[in-house]
């Protein structure tokens, strides 16, 4: 028996046993796609294991439904490296997700900028990332499955799709490298200039243990960053949790479209 079988019965007593095709991880600020999706949301206070997702801005539930006809696993909320200092924290509703039949999850974040032709408002579809935080999930992980290979770990088929759909739908989608910084505190103006060098266009606090969990599971990866500032020292824009989360709209609504036309399509 599956060691996340007792959460498996409870999400099917209420979502009913149709399988899962896909998962979306909902970013700072993005947590409103979740009323999109037809079905059931379930707190994560009553999955065992799940996130306590305490940071403001996210919508800690798992709604189960249907959107634009795919069946689909929305994570409304999701918990970071900084909140309890465990890289892991996504690997339950993760392997979760695979057990509900999924082969793909699509992580979006809130993040900052590092290029000045990708301002506050503008999405990017993640083509690789820098682990800047030198955390990794995987640690103690005794199989040797662990050993998990990076190549291509944001599958470039479905970023082609993504970028397919965006153009359809006249939407600017960036592609880029995303920086993981661990936080909660934000960088300083020199770790950003640090990070430009080393070749990142962007900046946060998630998405790469995720990444990395979704590869050790054998799960399809895609991401997109919604930007919500442009990072440290790079322009005189403050920089606050409250401006992620007053920003995220801007990106939000064509995140949405890209998503929305993405599915019809999958
Ligand atoms: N840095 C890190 N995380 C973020 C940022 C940033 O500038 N903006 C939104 N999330």
């Amino acid at each position: 028996m599956s060691k996340n079988a007792k959460l498996l019965k409870i999400i099917r007593d209420h979502a009913g046993e149709e399988p899962v095709k896909l998962g979306l991880i909902l970013g700072s600020g993005l947590g409103h796609l979740a009323g999109a999706v037809e079905g059931v949301a379930i707190p994560y206070s009553e999955l065992p294991g799940f996130p306590h997702a305490g940071v403001s801005g996210h919508n800690p539930n798992l709604v189960i439904g249907t959107l634009e006809g795919v069946r689909v696993a929305v994570f409304g909320g999701r918990a970071h490296y900084y909140e309890r200092g465990k890289p892991d924290e996504m690997r339950i509703p993760l392997e979760v997700l695979c057990e509900l039949g999924a082969d793909t999850v699509i992580a979006t974040n809130a993040a900052g900028s590092l290029r000045p032709d990708m301002p506050t408002g503008s999405i990017m579809a993640l083509t690789d990332h820098i682990n800047f935080s030198g955390l990794n999930p995987l640690i103690g992980e005794p199989s040797d499955k662990r050993f998990v290979p990076m190549m291509d770990a944001y599958e470039p088929e479905l970023r082609e799709k993504l970028l397919f759909a965006a153009a359809y739908e006249e939407v600017s989608l960036h592609q880029g490298i995303y920086a993981w910084y661990s936080g909660p505190s934000f960088e300083t103006p020199a770790e950003i200039r640090a990070i430009r060098t080393l070749g990142a266009d962007a900046v946060g606090m998630s998405t790469v243990p995720e990444v990395i969990l979704a590869r050790f599971l054998g799960l399809r990866a895609a991401a997109i960053s919604t930007i919500t500032n442009m990072a440290a020292g790079m322009s005189d824009e403050a920089i606050s949790h409250e401006h992620t989360k007053a920003m995220a709209p801007l990106g939000a609504a064509k995140l949405e479209k890209v998503l929305r036309r993405f599915l019809r399509d999958f």
